[in-house]
């Protein structure tokens, strides 16, 4: 399918199984439900969808404590269904992306039973284990400060009768991937699932699977090799297979991930969702311009995977102190909405108040940045999240399909949904589904169905450098791409305010309009663009003929 940069101008979109649809009426999504929606997936015109892990597990942290590695969690389905499910995507053009969930297992997973059990057993060596707590202690500490089982690193176990180490919580053991066993086993891992058709797999937690994890040694010598042999072993099986890391490093060590091109294809961009997040806060452009100014640049083949939104928190923390308060104030003005101290338990929806104009200019923004645009299932129609439920989980209520009972994600009764669904106030399934904005194209998943539609006439945006333009007005942020002799320019207001920008191409060039609806007057090379509030005006500059 396609060529091996088809993920330069995908766009992708992440679905948990379990929360997307229910075939069986059990109140738990399924991939027999999920090949159902793929008709809508197709039409909304996405065309690589990145699965949560929906492999076995004790499901303490969403499916990320996985107990199996060739399977699928049984309440999903069967791996027949999971074969079922790639075709079908295939059949439309949409490739499968899966989360591979190495840095740790579960407690549960038998490696780590046997490992505890028999000093001697081979598996022993699959974890990382100390007799005591080291001081100093090797690791920067837990990634979940105040959660239980998340607030230290080292947790004794009584069957071994030594400490494991574990960045995340105590029931997800880390692998020891300085171990050739273990890294024979990833590739084991990789090879079966690309030989099940999917396109590649998002890494998760790959900044923590290359730190020094052992006491005494701190690092593994060449740490990124780690990362370089997860992608020799993937384009073995499959030329065009991607990786997706999840690297949530310092911007000066984000370079290093996309190595000489034989690394990481596609880093999550949490950089710029922290920066997008300030500039819609501060509803100024200045943030967004630092944040290009802050990244790397990307060696040919690699690419940004650009996202405002996950399955976690909108995570703030690599904002300094000041600005980190701005957005809290804005954007999760109660306590609950806030979590470790550095992210946003909320969809992207309620955190700009529910107001149209506001979503469709983020999702715009997102859309314009330079790299491949990202978003999880339920953005597109406007979901909210439900802070009564703990921690994470909040923005992970299922799909709401319809005003049927349970938004039309299950027939289950509502006790028994794997979670409740959002089903009272302004985001509640009744006023907010997929049915009653499919045939509407001023609803807002009419708008993204367009904005996907654009993304895709504008190859520029995920191979080209953009080119920040000069508006004289702080709440505006303007770029261009240049590519084949082909220009396109992007004009955002971020602000509550009209605004009227003067935007010189350099060059006579007639804007044509591909999105928004602004006006756009044209004198020689110099546009004006008269913006209205929280507003976007995506256009091409045609050379004038004769
Ligand atoms: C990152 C995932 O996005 C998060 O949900 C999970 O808790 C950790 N990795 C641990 O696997
Ligand atoms: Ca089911």
């Amino acid at each position: 399918m396609g060529s091996e940069r088809w993920y330069e101008n995908a766009v992708i979109y992440a679905i948990d199984v379990k929360a997307f649809q229910d075939s069986n009426g059990d109140g738990i999504g399924d991939f027999r439900g999920l090949t159902d929606r793929l008709d809508y997936l197709d039409a909304l015109g996405v065309d690589c969808l990145w699965l949560l892990p929906f492999y076995p597990t004790p499901g303490r942290d969403n499916g990320y404590d996985v107990r199996d590695y060739y399977g699928v969690d049984p309440r999903l389905g069967t791996l027949g269904d999971f074969a079922d499910f790639v075709r079908a995507a295939e059949e439309r053009g949409i490739r499968v992306v899966v989360d591979l969930v190495v840095n740790h297992t579960s407690k549960e997973h038998p490696w780590f039973r046997a490992a505890r059990e028999d000093p001697d057993s081979p598996y022993r060596d699959y974890y990382v284990w100390s007799e005591e707590v080291p001081d100093p202690d090797p690791s920067k500490g837990s990634v979940f400060p105040g959660e239980a089982g998340g607030d230290r690193v080292w947790t004794y176990d009584e069957v071994a009768d030594a400490y494991y180490f574990h960045r995340f919580y105590d029931f997800q053991p880390d692998l020891d991937l300085t171990n050739p066993a273990v890294r024979e086993e990833i590739r084991k891992i990789m090879g079966f699932w690309l030989q099940l058709g999917v396109s590649g797999f998002r890494i998760d937690a790959a900044t923590l699977m290359i730190q020094g994890k052992r006491p005494g040694v701190a690092v593994p010598d060449d740490p990124h090799q780690i990362l370089r042999d997860l992608r020799a072993h993937a384009v073995s099986y499959r030329e065009d297979a991607v990786l997706i890391a999840e690297a949530d490093d310092e911007p000066s060590e984000l370079a290093e991930y996309f190595g000489d091109g034989d690394e990481m294809d596609l880093l999550l961009n949490f950089v710029l969702d922290a920066y997008l997040t300030l500039a819609l806060a501060e509803e100024r452009a200045a943030p967004i311009e630092e944040c290009l100014d802050l990244l790397p640049e990307v060696p040919p083949g690699g690419q940004w995977a650009n996202f405002l939104r996950n399955y976690d928190e909108l995570n703030v923390g690599r904002l300094d102190e000041a600005d980190r308060r701005t957005v809290f104030e804005r954007f999760a003005p109660d306590e609950d909405m806030r979590i470790y101290g550095r992210g946003i338990r909320r969809r992207l929806a309620p955190i700009l108040e529910g107001d149209r104009d506001r979503i469709e200019l983020a999702f715009s923004l997102l859309f314009s940045m330079p790299g491949t645009p990202l978003f999880v299932y339920g953005d597109e129609i406007g979901m909210g999240e439900d802070l009564s439920l703990p921690g994470r989980e909040a923005v992970r209520t299922p799909m709401q399909w319809s005003d049927a009972p349970n938004g039309g994600f299950s027939t289950a009764a509502p006790s028994s949904l794997i979670r409740p669904v959002v089903d009272e106030g302004e985001f509640g399934y009744e006023r907010v589904n997929v049915a009653d904005q499919w045939d509407d194209p001023e609803s807002l998943l009419g708008f993204v169905r367009r904005l996907i539609g654009t993304r895709k006439t504008c190859p520029e945006v995920g191979t080209a450098d953009p080119i920040v333009l000069e508006t004289g007005a702080e709440s505006v942020f303007a770029h261009r791409y240049d590519a084949d002799g082909e220009t396109v320019v992007l004009v955002h207001n971020l602000g509550s305010e009209p605004r009227s920008v003067r935007i010189e191409l350099g060059e006579e060039r007639s804007p044509v309009g591909l999105l928004g609806d602004a006006a756009v007057e044209d004198r020689g090379g110099t546009w004006t663009v008269d913006l209205p509030r929280y507003d976007y005006r995506w256009l091409r500059a045609a050379r004038r003929s004769g």
